[in-house]
């Protein structure tokens, strides 16, 4: 804020204080609270789940075009985010489906492009897990994983200088252990996050404490491969107790302006420690984490960042448990950092029930077409790109790209798995045969033409 700002606000403030009987209007929130040893620390980690492609293809959702089939637009999310960050140093947000960050930045101009460099080397907007996509766990080939993962975290590490610590599968259909040792411990990621695990599992860990634990997915590298992994109580949402502060969403909001109706601080604090006490229960340690946010969230992200401010500020005022701005960068090491024994985890989180009679395994073969289109392209462009690197990439344009791109799009958890509609099915069928085509075209030729002597 400029030091006219400031004192223009300031001005108002005296003058309301004048006006309004002795009533302050202006409150400066306090959102500086780090982690406190000795008290429930609730890390308020706010994030968006922004599908890259479902109910819309992955470009309507970008836009916000077909807002008849759902009101979605990952354009407003990424755009009302930078102003809502700069204003208060506090704040942060994680940003994750690189499909989507890649679209912006692009359009971005160098000034914009300059403060999201500063917000993210400052740690306020963090990348976590980084691919293209979400990638599912059980119907991709694990090539397809790490091509994706690969895409994702080479533009970060090339725009940004960083690579992302964190694994952040919140929504995948069940989990399995060669995404925990290869995609988890051998990427280098400090942690991996997640919730869709069977409704008994749940259960049983929730009574025991065993949510989080160190997942050890590789029988052959044993501990070496071990990875620390949080499951999260119940889903990947706010917790229960009305915290959705999305423009048209419920939520009670924090209404501590004593001058109009409706005045409710102290319930809002209540119902925050409630649900902190609540997590705290099946939480081992004295740090707890409130996922605040859910799919295509934050269009307007100052609706979730002004009642976030408020939260933190009130909770901490009452002082029973501390809130605290956080990521779940900054979570891990504060569950490191307690050198709390975890239970152990072997093997898969397979199949996923969320209910009795609630398995999700028809997708294990559902859109059979398209899973076979997705192995085949897959297979083909593991060869082509390797022909690519004898002869020398195209300068035409003609590359094995725009296959790479169209098969990393194909792994997220509702494309090769078949949860799409028909529409966005026929969406990721249509970037593989571009994407083929381009690297089978006649001004590719050395490529089709080696690909045909060596009978690809
Ligand atoms: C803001 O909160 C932090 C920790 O919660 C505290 O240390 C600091 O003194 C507070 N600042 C003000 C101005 O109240
Ligand atoms: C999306 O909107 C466009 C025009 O706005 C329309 O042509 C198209 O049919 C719509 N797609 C779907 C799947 O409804
Ligand atoms: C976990 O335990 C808490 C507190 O004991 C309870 O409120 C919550 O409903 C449980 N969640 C699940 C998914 O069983
Ligand atoms: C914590 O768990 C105990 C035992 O299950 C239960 O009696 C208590 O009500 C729980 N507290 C909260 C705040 O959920
Ligand atoms: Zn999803």
């Amino acid at each position: 804020m400029g030091p006219v700002r400031l004192a223009l606000l300031l001005l108002a403030a005296a003058a309301a204080v004048l006006l309004g009987g002795g009533e302050a209007v202006y409150i400066p929130y306090n959102t500086s609270a780090g982690v406190v040893n000795g008290k429930l620390n609730v890390h308020v980690v706010p994030h968006t789940h922004d599908d890259v492609g479902w109910l819309k293809t992955v470009d309507q959702y970008y836009v916000g075009s077909n807002n008849s089939i759902q009101g979605a637009c990952v354009q407003n999310v990424l755009d009302s985010l930078v102003p809502a960050l700069l204003k208060d140093e506090n704040r942060k947000f994680i940003y994750v489906e690189q499909a989507f960050f890649q679209r912006w930045w692009r359009q971005q101009s160098d000034m914009i492009k300059d403060t999201v460099k500063g917000l993210v080397s400052s740690g306020r907007l963090e990348f976590i897990n980084g691919g293209m996509c979400m990638h599912d766990e059980a119907t991709v080939h694990y090539i397809d994983m790490i091509d994706q993962t690969t895409l994702g975290h080479r533009f970060i590490k090339e725009e940004f200088g960083q690579i992302p610590r964190i694994g952040w599968q919140i929504d995948p259909f069940g989990h399995s252990a060669v995404q925990a040792y290869l995609l988890g411990a051998e990427v280098g990621f400090d942690a991996l996050y997640f919730f869709r695990i069977d409704y008994q599992d749940r259960d049983t860990r929730n009574g025991t404490k065993e949510l989080e634990v160190v997942w050890r997915g590789s029988k052959t590298f044993g501990s070496s491969a071990d990875i620390f992994a949080g499951i999260f109580p119940k889903n990947y949402e706010p917790p229960p107790g009305e915290f959705y502060f999305e423009v048209d969403d419920t939520s009670p909001v924090v209404q501590d302006d004593p001058l109009l109706f409706d005045y409710n601080v102290e319930q809002r604090v209540n119902d925050f420690v409630a649900a902190a006490l609540a997590q705290a229960n099946v939480t081992r340690t004295n740090h707890i984490m409130f996922t605040m946010g859910t799919d295509f969230k934050y269009q307007y992200a100052e609706s979730w960042f002004r009642q976030m401010d408020k939260l933190i500020h009130y909770v901490n005022k009452d002082g029973r448990v501390n809130a605290l701005y956080s990521t779940p960068s900054i979570y891990t090491d504060a569950k490191f950092s307690t050198n709390e024994p975890w239970p152990l985890k072997t093997n898969d989180f397979f199949p996923y029930a969320d209910n009795p009679n609630a398995y999700w395994t028809g997708y294990f073969t559902s859109r059979p077409a398209l899973k076979r289109y997705v192995r085949m392209m897959s297979g083909y462009y593991l060869a082509a790109r390797q022909l690519e690197f004898f002869i020398g990439k195209s300068k035409s344009g003609s590359t094995t790209d725009s296959l790479g791109d169209a098969l990393a799009l194909a792994q997220h958890h509702d494309a090769v798995t078949g949860t799409e509609k028909q529409h966005v099915a026929n969406d990721y069928a249509k970037r593989l045969s571009i994407g083929y085509k381009k690297v089978s075209s006649r001004e590719n030729c050395c490529i089709s033409y080696l690909m045909i002597s060596f009978e690809i």
